[in-house]
């Protein structure tokens, strides 16, 4: 895959060093795009940089942040903004959970995941507003959940977080509308990525969910294929999608029927 079709825009990618933000930036580099790279994991950032620098001409740079730090977004925003001259495409994909029952849930777990989940996210974000708004284009991709959509046992805390995702894309979309930016909330159900070495250190869940699993590439070509034809949401997969359509519709018949699979973690 090697195509030009994002030549000269500009993608910034939280939480890059791993899972599905090194696949979304391995097709935007194979695409042409120009990167900024965000993680705590400098090392991991810089290995990845080697590999696209090899095959694809797009200017990339790496900066290490823990977006749980609002200080440090502020500043190396700030920074990355000035080295690229700007921003087309902010993808907030940094998050992690923690699957644990509400009653055994650290205060750890709770100012962890809303930290980096809800209040990173809405600072990165915060942090290019300014530009878009005043270049009246760009597009910002908040890498949501479907627990977003579903909450269920185990995962109250996270499901809180991702739902604040949503909230804040919904009303972010309606204040961008009329100035060409776009918000992209991206809904996807398990991927096989790290992410479950800290969700789900027992393995339970990924043992039952296993055979449901998203390939983390088969995300990120959806996510990249939408910083070229914007969608509002990205819900994957579509028979998990078509559950969070019932659930509105049938709350209690659905967590009735839903019960034994929902707790299954
Ligand atoms: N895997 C799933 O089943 C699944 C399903 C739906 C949604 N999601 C969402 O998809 C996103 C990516 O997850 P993934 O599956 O790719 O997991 P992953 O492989 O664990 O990757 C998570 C990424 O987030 C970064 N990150 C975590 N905490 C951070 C912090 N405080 N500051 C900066 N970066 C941080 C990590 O980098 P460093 O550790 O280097 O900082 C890493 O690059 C998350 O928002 C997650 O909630 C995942």
């Amino acid at each position: 895959m090697n195509d030009a079709t994002l030549l000269d825009k500009t993608v910034f990618i939280t939480g890059a060093s791993g899972g599905i933000g090194s696949e979304i930036a391995r097709r935007c580099a194979a695409r042409g795009a120009n990167l900024a790279l965000f993680a705590r994991r400098l090392d991991k950032l810089q290995t990845l940089k080697e590999e696209l620098e090899k095959d694809h001409p797009g200017k990339i740079k790496v900066y290490q942040l823990d977006v749980s730090e609002t200080d440090q977004i502020k500043e190396v925003f700030t920074k990355a903004l000035d080295d690229f001259n700007g921003i087309d495409v902010l993808v907030n994909n940094a998050g992690y959970g923690v699957f644990r029952y509400a009653h055994d849930a650290t205060i750890e777990d709770i100012k962890g995941m809303f930290s980096v989940n809800v209040v990173g996210l809405i600072y990165c974000t915060r942090m290019v507003l300014p530009v878009m708004r005043k270049q009246k284009h760009g597009h910002i991709i908040n890498i949501a959940s479907q627990a977003g959509k579903i909450a269920t046992p185990k995962s109250s805390i996270y499901s809180a977080s991702k739902h604040a995702v949503i909230g804040y894309s919904n009303a972010l979309r309606m204040e961008l509308a009329d100035l060409n930016v776009y918000v992209t909330a991206v809904n996807p159900g398990p991927i096989e990525t790290n992410f479950f070495d800290i969700a789900d250190k027992e393995g339970t869940y990924v043992m039952n969910v296993k055979k449901y699993m998203l390939k983390p590439e088969f995300v990120a070509e959806k996510v990249v294929n939408a910083m070229l034809k914007p969608k509002r949401e990205i819900n994957l997969p579509w028979w998990m999608n078509t559950g969070s359509y019932l659930y509105v519709l049938f709350p209690r018949l659905f967590e009735k029927v839903g019960k034994k699979a929902f707790n299954k973690k």
